[in-house]
């Protein structure tokens, strides 16, 4: 197993990453400052005199399209350091915008998902974040006259590319590290659809208040469902728009190492607090999961549908025989190194006493059969 991970950080722009060879990263998890979306005018004018020139003259498109044309540096830095087989996972929202009196969606999803096709990475479906939302007003337009009003867009968009075919993990350590990644079944069922309505959007606390409100941070659960879906423990993780490092810490609470690049140097202290947080912040999702999961297999047995196989680690029953090697990963310990971090991790253990619990009476009787009666233990 994974016993050390590393967590590099670059306070500098991330549209050469010249920090990072070729080839070197299995999966990026990123969201952009959002084009077209007035709290991101000012980085982006800041990189490009023309991008303030065209809002200046309230010229939507042409601003739209050199925002873009900025990110697209940043795609090439992604495209050129994944590994083959890795993947890319980038959060974006459309725009919406009057300028110079005209309505219009500035569709940023389309102009992304174009720039990877380019740059050779393979789209994959993609999910919709329909976050959690409370706003009270949904009229945007004519209200509730025909023909002049406009659909509230309540979603956002997580693209997901592949860089070439399918991964290729090698017999032994490679094969081995991926089994233990495996994620729960009844996890794989929620994660692996197309929307998403059970994040909520609502940011983070990040401590100072004014940084916090610029931060447009997303929730930690959003990188960290990511990380568990695309990647196997080990691995390394880039996000090229760090923000406050959401993405490192969700790849150090999962055993993964990180590169984190930030242009606003004000986010640093964030990090330093992320870091601390994460070793009991680890153990805590890694309780809820296993907890969650122990739940789950009652529910189960309670409804008399099959649940066959067994964990070998931690001696629950599982629906997939590829949960038998299924280890949760926690941090134990985050240290200070070179520009960032070193994390220590180790295999969950419950501390809740275990029960002997018999699992006869289910359909795994059946298939369990020829081999003997079956035991298995859960927490109470
Ligand atoms: C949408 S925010 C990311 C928030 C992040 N996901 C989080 O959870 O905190 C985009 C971030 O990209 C940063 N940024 C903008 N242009 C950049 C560039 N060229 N290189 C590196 N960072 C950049 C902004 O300062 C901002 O913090």
């Amino acid at each position: 197993m994974t016993d050390e991970t590393q967590h590099h950080l670059h306070f500098s722009c991330a549209t050469t990453m010249d920090e990072i060879p070729d080839s070197t990263i299995d999966l990026v998890v990123t969201s952009p400052p959002y084009p077209m979306i007035a709290m991101w005018d000012e980085c982006f004018s800041g990189s490009d005199p023309a991008i303030a020139q065209a809002l200046s003259q309230e010229n939507g498109m042409e601003a739209f399209e050199a925002m873009h044309r900025h990110l697209d540096k940043v795609w090439d830095g992604v495209v050129r350091t994944l590994k083959p087989g890795g993947f890319t996972a980038i959060n974006i929202g459309d725009a919406t915008r009057s300028l110079a009196g005209e309505f219009a969606c500035y569709p940023n999803h389309a102009r992304i998902t174009m720039a990877l096709i380019q740059r050779g990475l393979t789209p994959l479906p993609e999910i919709l974040w329909r976050k959690v939302s409370t706003a009270p007003n949904k009229f945007m337009g004519s209200g509730t006259l025909p023909a002049g009003a406009y659909v509230t867009q309540e979603h956002e968009y997580i693209l997901l590319f592949r860089k070439g075919g399918k991964r290729v993990f090698k017999p032994g350590m490679a094969k081995e590290t991926r089994s233990r990644s495996a994620i729960f079944w009844e996890e794989r069922n929620r994660w692996y659809s197309d929307i998403w309505s059970d994040i909520s959007g609502i940011r983070q606390e990040t401590g100072d208040a004014h940084v916090r409100q610029r931060s447009a941070a997303y929730p930690l659960e959003l990188p960290l469902r990511l990380i568990l879906m695309y990647s196997a423990q080990g691995d390394t993780i880039l996000d090229p728009f760090s923000g406050t490092g959401t993405t490192m810490q969700a790849a150090m609470a999962t055993g993964r190492s990180s590169v984190s690049y930030e242009t606003d140097s004000a986010f640093a202290p964030l990090f330093d607090e992320r870091a601390k947080a994460t070793p009991s912040l680890s153990k805590k999702l890694c309780r809820n999961r296993f907890k969650a999961h122990l739940k789950f297999v009652r529910d189960r047995l309670k409804t008399r549908k099959p649940i066959k196989h067994m964990n070998r680690v931690y001696h629950v029953p599982v629906v997939m025989a590829q949960e038998k090697a299924l280890t949760l990963t926690q941090t134990n310990q985050v240290i200070p190194s070179g520009s960032g971090f070193l994390a220590t991790h180790g295999d969950y253990t419950p501390r809740e006493k275990l029960e002997t619990f018999d699992i006869s009476a289910t359909h795994a009787e059946e298939s369990q059969k020829k081999s003997g009666p079956a035991k298995s233990q859960i927490a109470p």
